[in-house]
């Protein structure tokens, strides 16, 4: 989709937003998920867009919309996060990762549905087997447990890459596009702790730090309460804000990082 020649702040930058829950399946009516809305992936994938950015929008399962002019790839679990952020990110200039991205999955989904019934669910999925969702012996009245591995970690996977890299001198090849990272950090707890040990663990330029536990904040509200946090070691604290004015200042210092 081209929208023809751009003008704004981001024009001729490929940018790459991701948005919403991943869900992973339990079995084939049924996942393990999260509350995120997507409100302000989105926020931030349009205001990319009207700045005149390209913008691929990776987006879990939301009930928003789809914004018009921007490149949309639907994803359903974290793997496949994964894999559309890693098909589109080499030639991107930003990447903001405001998905809520689940840390893990069901070893083994059942190919059918899960009963309640031990009978029927046996018939499915036979108990001892490790990975299986299988009957809790210890649960009177038929508990069962699902055995969760853990997910890629997008935004440590692409400071990994980073890093191996190397640093070309002048009068070498060209350096490849540096690409400037974002992370989110929803926290319940301890958010200013939290977020400065993300944003060191994940090498990000910028990592925007909300408290979940904030009406006025999180998911599904309209507005955000973020703290944000640089490579530098400062730190900015904003006042309540629309998700559209969060995202504006988002990109404004992610601007000042391409610059
Ligand atoms: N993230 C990611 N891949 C994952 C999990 C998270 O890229 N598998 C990204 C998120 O999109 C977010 C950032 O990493 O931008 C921080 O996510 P968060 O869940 O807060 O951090 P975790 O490292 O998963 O730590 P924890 O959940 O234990 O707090
Ligand atoms: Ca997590």
């Amino acid at each position: 989709l081209t929208l023809g020649r751009r003008s704004g702040d981001l024009a001729g930058r490929r940018v790459i937003v991701t948005a919403g829950g991943t869900q992973e399946p339990i079995d084939p009516v049924r996942y393990v998920g999260n509350h995120s809305s997507g409100k302000m992936g989105y926020a931030i994938a349009t205001e990319a867009r009207d700045r005149g950015a390209d913008v691929v929008l990776v987006t879990g399962p939301v009930s928003l919309p789809a914004p018009y002019g921007v490149d949309l790839i639907r994803v359903e679990t974290a793997s496949q996060m994964r894999d559309a952020v890693m098909a589109t990110v080499h030639d991107a200039d930003a990447l903001v990762m405001s998905a809520a991205v689940a840390d893990f999955r069901p070893a083994h989904p059942s190919p059918q549905k899960i009963k309640k019934h031990a009978g029927e669910h046996l018939a499915i999925t036979p108990p001892g087997q490790q990975g299986q969702a299988t009957p809790d012996a210890d649960t009177s009245g038929g508990g069962f447990s699902i055995h969760l591995v853990r997910n890629p970690d997008i935004l440590a996977e692409l400071a990994s890459l980073q890093a191996a890299q190397p640093r070309s001198n002048a009068g070498e090849q060209p350096r490849p596009r540096r690409l400037v990272r974002v992370g989110f950090a929803a926290e319940t707890e301890n958010v200013i702790s939290n977020a400065r040990d993300k944003l060191v663990r994940k090498r990000l330029d910028l990592l925007v730090a909300n408290d979940v536990m904030r009406s006025d904040s999180g998911f599904g509200a309209d507005t955000n309460k973020v703290y944000f946090f640089h490579a530098d070691g400062s730190m900015e604290d904003l006042p309540v804000m629309p998700k559209a004015g969060v995202a504006a200042a988002i990109w404004d210092r992610v601007i000042s990082l391409l610059a």
